[in-house]
């Protein structure tokens, strides 16, 4: 019999595990509220009522609508972090929750760390690593979230940063307890983001001594309209970059490899084709993507298919259900290389569109090739996979043991 979902079943773990048939049940119904517990949100530590936008049409006109739908969380806490300009025990996500004209200038200042171009020079260490990572399997079943996708988008930012990245167990941490993952009670949660604060102070200072050809330096040296960054700025800078990246990145190849797992003939076409990899990481981000809900809060009253929703509300944006939604994308729970996919909302849209997209790409094409290099089949072995359901915001895996034929 066919589960039939409530809106607050939006964020119990087996939605969270699975979100699709309750996106597609609950779809047509939205926007409706309903009540987020707290988790979700870094520093909001109050349950939330909040607007769930389902349908890709909404999903789509508010992340358009900056100036209505706005990133600034109004709740007491974020209050006084803006007011007082400084972190107080968690730190304001900078650029994720900044308007503009904030927003718009602290993005000019890293927009020119993460073109392009600079991600192509970066291309070849980053298959060294994805090399020697993949090296270190031993033969028959891996847990490749541990082994791979877990360390690779670690190192490659902690090298941008300019930081060690062999301590990555210790990044892993520091970022699980940014996003909230709900093993770790509030005071380990502050504990662990108060070491990763102190260690990136350290490594500020560093760099004002010994400058490096890196984006602490670039951040310590950075100029905005004639004026150096403040501390917590660098170190909020620091934050999201090493934070923001590495769960999508890190569960978008978990994604895609687990897809290729369950579909044999798929890779003996990217194996035949490699022009389809491309199309192979842009349709993993729409079927599959990383990132599920991001929160907005209301700057005027605004209609959304019918709802008034009133100045001040909180508004979820479901990337993923949008992703779905069969009156943007036919059929939808099928898995196809030959979608037109500009228009997926995986990384965004708008002006908070990812920053680390070409980076995130890179590192999936990257992996992609090169496991289509080493190996003739990837196929699940007889242990479980095991979605993750800690954090209501990202769709992954906790464990993904594959079986990797050389
Ligand atoms: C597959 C991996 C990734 C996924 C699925 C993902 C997803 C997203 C999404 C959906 C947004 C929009 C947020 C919003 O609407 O408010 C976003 C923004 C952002 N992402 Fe990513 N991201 C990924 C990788 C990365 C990486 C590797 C980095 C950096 C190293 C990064 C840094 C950021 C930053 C800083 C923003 C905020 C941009 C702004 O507000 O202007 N992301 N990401």
């Amino acid at each position: 019999m066919e589960t039939v979902f409530t809106a607050d079943q939006l964020c119990t773990p087996e939605v969270i595990a699975d979100p699709f048939p309750a996106y597609h049940q609950l779809r047509e119904r939205s926007p409706f509220s309903y009540v987020e517990p707290p988790g979700a949100i870094p520093g909001i530590v109050e349950p939330i009522r909040t607007w769930a936008l389902l349908k890709y049409c909404d999903v789509y006109g508010a992340l358009r609508d900056h100036e209505t739908f706005s990133s600034v969380r109004r709740s007491a806490l974020r209050r006084w972090q803006l007011e007082h300009e400084i972190p107080v025990a968690i730190p304001s996500v900078v650029l994720v929750n900044d308007d503009p004209p904030r927003h718009t200038r602290f993005r000019r200042l890293v927009n020119k760390a993460f073109t392009l171009r600079r991600i192509e020079a970066l291309t070849p260490w980053i298959t060294a690593v994805a090399d020697e990572l993949l090296d270190k399997l031993p033969p028959g079943e891996n847990d490749i979230m541990p082994s791979y996708t877990i360390p690779l988008p670690i190192r490659v930012i902690a090298r941008m940063l300019g930081i060690p990245g062999d301590d990555y167990e210790r990044f892993k941490r520091w970022s699980d307890a940014f996003f909230t993952v709900t093993s770790l009670d509030d005071a380990e949660r502050l504990r662990e983001i108060q070491e990763m604060m102190a260690y990136f102070r350290t490594m500020v200072t560093a760099r004002r001594t010994d400058g490096a050809d890196d984006l602490i330096t670039a951040l310590v040296e950075a100029e905005v309209e004639g004026e150096k960054l403040k501390e917590w700025e660098i170190l909020g800078f620091c934050t999201v970059l090493l934070v923001a990246g590495n769960e999508g990145t890190s569960y978008l190849l978990g994604n895609m490899l687990n897809v290729i797992a369950e579909r044999p003939p798929l890779w003996q076409q990217l194996r035949a084709d490699r022009s389809q990899v491309e199309s192979m990481i842009e349709e993993t981000l729409r079927y599959a993507g990383p990132a599920q809900r991001l929160f907005r809060t209301t700057s005027r009253d605004v209609e959304v298919s019918g709802a008034r929703i009133r100045a001040g509300d909180s508004v979820t944006i479901f990337y993923g259900s949008a992703n779905r939604d069969p009156g943007e994308f036919p059929n939808p729970d099928e898995f196809r290389l030959d979608r037109e996919l500009r228009n997926h909302v995986g990384l965004g849209m708008g002006i908070h569109y990812c920053l680390g997209a070409p980076l995130a790409r890179a590192e999936a094409s990257v992996t992609l090739n090169a496991f289509l290099d080493r190996f003739s089949a990837i196929r699940r072995g007889p242990t479980p996979a095991i979605r993750q359901t800690s954090s209501r915001n990202g769709f992954g895996f906790h464990q993904l043991p594959l079986v990797l034929e050389r």
